[in-house]
């Protein structure tokens, strides 16, 4: 009884106390890296001999009248408390002094995703789109990085350093993309990554997103638009070709004034033997635009 409130006397002198260099309190380890349920011990010594020596936690407190070392242990920490602090009263000045525990408990995420922010389905070509990372349950927010990924290159970096929260907290992340037809298909993902430093875990803890696949619709573009010339002579076989590009697929048609064998009609490429002088256009249409191009049959000037 009468030591303890001894104890609480000192502990409340200890806002006047000293702590750093001065202070003869000596954290081994200094720095604790650990996960979240993991065990945890940490000694203080005192340099100089030392009246009352003691942790400051609302997890297993302690103090000794009698070692110059005093343990601050716990089986498995699962409460997200404040740094605990080792408190020194000693016989000579500097009377009173305390060390703070460098102590990160570290939780990795319980899940994170990805998925289209503010549009749903296919994108279009040159347009802006937001995509939105979110994790769910991570601690400390201070140290996690979230990488950015398209295919397997990094193209955004985003750190939460500025943030302070030693509970689990859920952030998100969002990043402004502008495809481009070449990006068709390509597979967005996003990785937490938690840097806790030479302490913490090696590599660091990461966890990664499913990838989200971005469709991107653009509009046919011929492979040569043209218009080509082509010189007819009888019997002979003559090739179109309209071939496009595009997303969705373009479907084609075809124009004439001559009549055009149905089964063709709806072909990238006509080939045949009895296409006759005179003009043939095709269109190329997909969901976002139709493209023409015209090909022109001439007759052979006879003896030149
Ligand atoms: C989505 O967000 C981007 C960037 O903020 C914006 O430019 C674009 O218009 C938005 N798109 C839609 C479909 O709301
Ligand atoms: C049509 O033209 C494209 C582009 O020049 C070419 O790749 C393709 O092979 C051609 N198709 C035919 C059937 O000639």
């Amino acid at each position: 009884m009468g030591n303890n409130f001894l104890v609480w006397i000192l502990i409340f002198c200890l806002l006047h106390s000293v702590s750093g260099e001065g202070c003869s309190l000596i954290l081994k380890p200094s720095r604790v890296v650990l996960g979240f349920g993991e065990s945890v011990s940490v000694s203080c010594e005192a340099a100089r001999p030392v009246r009352v020596l003691g942790w400051e936690s609302a997890i297993s407190a302690v103090h000794t009248q009698e070692d110059r070392s005093v343990q601050w242990k716990v089986d498995s920490l699962i409460d997200w408390i404040e740094e605990p602090i080792c408190y020194g009263v000693f016989f000579t000045a500097p009377r009173q002094c305390e060390e703070k525990l460098n102590l990160v408990l570290y939780k990795t995420p319980d899940s994170i995703s990805i998925r289209q922010a503010n549009h749903s389905g296919p994108m279009v070509e040159g347009k802006e789109y937001q995509l939105l990372c979110e994790v769910q349950n991570i601690a400390p927010v201070q140290y996690l990085t979230l990488r950015w990924y398209r295919g397997q290159t990094e193209v955004y970096q985003h750190s939460f350093s500025d943030l302070t929260s030693s509970s689990p907290v859920q952030v998100s992340s969002t990043l402004v993309i502008t495809p481009t037809k070449a990006e068709n298909d390509a597979e967005y993902k996003c990785v937490a990554e938690l840097e806790l430093g030479p302490e913490g875990p090696q590599p660091p803890p990461t966890l990664a997103s499913e990838p989200l696949t971005v469709s991107i619709y653009f509009p046919p573009t011929l492979l040569s638009p043209e218009t080509e010339v082509l010189d007819f002579t009888a019997g002979e076989e003559i090739t179109l070709n309209c071939t496009a590009t595009g997303n969705p697929t373009p479907v084609y048609s075809w124009q004439s004034s001559h009549p055009i064998e149905e089964r063709l009609k709806e072909n990238a490429v006509i080939t045949s033997t009895s296409l006759l002088p005179g003009t043939y256009t095709c269109t190329a249409s997909n969901t976002l635009e139709k493209k023409s191009k015209q090909f022109i049959i001439k007759e052979k000037i006879k003896g030149v």
